[in-house]
């Protein structure tokens, strides 16, 4: 039958793509609920060229919800999932309340769509970061077994949400006028400036929480619970597309053709690895599109053995990152 489909968060950053999404996929649909904050009730959303309006969310919401798509931050999931899930609904939740549940699915499609199956109610949507460096890491896994890896990230505005996305567009602006502005979402100043990601840093191991859910959900996609991961997440002025420096050690020497050529083949991946033309993944280039660019694909020489190969991998958060990954969910969740 054609679901009813309610997304929680609506009128986020993440909110708003999945609507969008649902438009351009053209996903049946035979009602949208949209659910927000007080705050936003009486507003309306534009979707298939009707505007619907945004009620607040509470426990009654999700009568005759088939599949709820939550986006409004861990609190909210932690909160009203089990409501949504008594009335009948499969979640598909995009925040970190459930991600390391064993109970719950923590699924890439291109890497553990099977892995669905056993949904209990609740399927997790991963981190931004785990999603666009698995996409492509797991079909090099495949072919060719990691057994190490190193990686920088160059993450977006987006994933700190539509108030964070703001204060970058008016601290740069606040910049160019010459102006001083004080920071109320971040904790450091944005415009022309990078820093450390504002996740709480972990006294005893010194990495912050974006690094260790990364590393963590990295491993539970993959399935590889083990899998040594160093990580360095930092934040970058750019609205909505994250990158991110992979170096990846293999179990026996791998030529960067090799590398290359699995990745050219791999669902979710598009090679943009134009040496002559110095033209390589951007996020300026990664907005808006479904695919994770990867390119850069070069020896790591840091590692004289040939079993380590580098490349630089973008994509836009808001869509593989969160809002396209939740309804390539939903999608096959319907299809069973
Ligand atoms: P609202 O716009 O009414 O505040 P973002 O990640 O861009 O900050 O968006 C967060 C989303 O989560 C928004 O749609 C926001 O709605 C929603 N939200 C935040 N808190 C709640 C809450 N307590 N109940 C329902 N929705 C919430």
């Amino acid at each position: 039958a054609t679901p009813t489909v309610a997304i929680v968060g609506a009128t986020g950053a993440v909110g708003v793509e999945l609507l969008h999404c649902l438009e351009a996929r053209n996903f049946p649909l035979a009602g949208l609920k949209l659910l927000a904050s007080p705050r936003s009730a009486g507003r309306t959303l534009r979707f298939r060229n009707q505007e619907l309006p945004v009620e607040a969310l509470d426990e009654a919401s999700f009568e005759g919800v088939n599949v709820a798509l939550f986006s409004a931050g861990s609190g909210v999931s932690k909160r009203y999932a089990a409501a949504a899930v008594k009335a009948g609904a499969v979640v598909v939740d995009n925040s970190s309340a459930f991600r390391m549940d064993p109970d719950v699915p923590l699924v890439v499609p291109e890497v553990n769509g099977a892995a669905i199956a056993s949904h209990r109610g609740i399927i997790a949507n991963p981190n931004c970061v785990a999603i666009i460096a698995t996409v492509p890491l797991w079909p090099l896994h495949q072919r060719h077994r990691i057994r190490r890896v190193t990686a920088a990230t160059y993450q977006a505005a987006s994933g700190a949400g539509a108030a964070a996305m703001e204060e970058l567009r008016e601290s740069t602006a606040a910049a160019l006028r010459g102006e001083a502005f004080t920071p109320r979402v971040l904790p450091h100043p944005y415009a022309f400036n990078l820093f450390s990601h504002n996740a709480e840093v972990d006294p005893e191991s010194g990495y912050n929480g974006e690094e260790l859910k990364v590393i963590a959900e990295t491993r539970r996609i993959m399935d590889v619970p083990a899998l040594p991961i160093g990580i360095t997440c930092v934040r970058v002025p750019v609205l909505r597309a994250h990158a991110i420096a992979l170096t990846v050690e293999f179990e026996a020497p791998v030529t960067p053709e090799e590398v290359r050529a699995t990745l050219a083949g791999a669902p979710g991946v598009r090679l943009v690895d134009d040496r002559a033309a110095n033209h390589f993944p951007m996020p300026s280039e990664a907005t808006g599109q479904g695919d994770v660019l990867a390119g850069r694909i070069r020896p790591d020489l840091g590692d004289p053995s040939g079993r380590s190969v580098a490349l630089f991998v973008a994509g836009d958060q808001l869509l593989k990152g969160a809002a396209l990954n939740a309804v390539q969910i939903a999608e096959q969740l319907l299809r069973r």
